[in-house]
């Protein structure tokens, strides 16, 4: 017999409640019952960092956590980045640097980053070291990198110029 379990959730703002599995994955949960199909799936064991969603602001890889321990939290996914048709700050900056090819790996840079530059950070940073370090935690098979520390350089420059994240 199946172990199910009624949880209630908030993902990008709006409010879900569902009765899932226990072994249910987060990204299985979003993506198969909630149709936020933006949260991509690679390895399906922790490495690459393409699952990575928010879980009450922080990136967690979806892949490594059940949708039931979502149960009362916060999941924000690549879909509510953007304003309608209206790119985030974030996502034009991937696309004036192209910091995307086949594009498979790029929401869960932009929800890692995302996450990164919601937090606090020196006035005059990040470095390009410690931008580098952030996104060594997540695999991408096309870009050579370059292109998305550029991404996160920009727009960390753009929104220390006005004022904030
Ligand atoms: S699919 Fe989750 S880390 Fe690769
Ligand atoms: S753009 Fe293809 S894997 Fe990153």
């Amino acid at each position: 017999m199946k172990d199910m379990h009624q949880i209630r959730l908030r993902v990008n703002g709006r409010e879900h409640e569902l009765i899932v599995e226990a072994r249910r994955t987060l990204a299985d949960m979003l993506r198969h019952d909630l149709g936020y199909t933006g949260t991509h799936l690679g390895c399906e064991h922790g490495i690459c960092g393409a699952c990575t969603v928010l879980v009450d602001g922080g990136p967690v890889r979806s892949c490594l956590m059940f949708g039931v321990q979502a149960d009362g939290t916060e999941v924000s996914t690549v879909e509510g980045l953007a304003a309608g048709e209206q790119l985030s700050d974030l996502q034009q900056a991937f696309s004036d640097h192209h910091a995307l090819q086949c594009g498979f790996c790029t929401p869960g840079f932009l929800m890692l980053a995302e996450a990164y530059l919601a937090g606090p950070a020196p006035a005059d940073g990040p470095t390009e070291a410690e931008v580098r370090e952030l996104v060594a935690s997540n695999l991408c098979r096309c870009t050579g990198y370059q292109g998305i520390v550029e991404a996160v350089l920009a727009t960390a420059r753009s929104r220390r110029r006005a004022g904030g994240p």
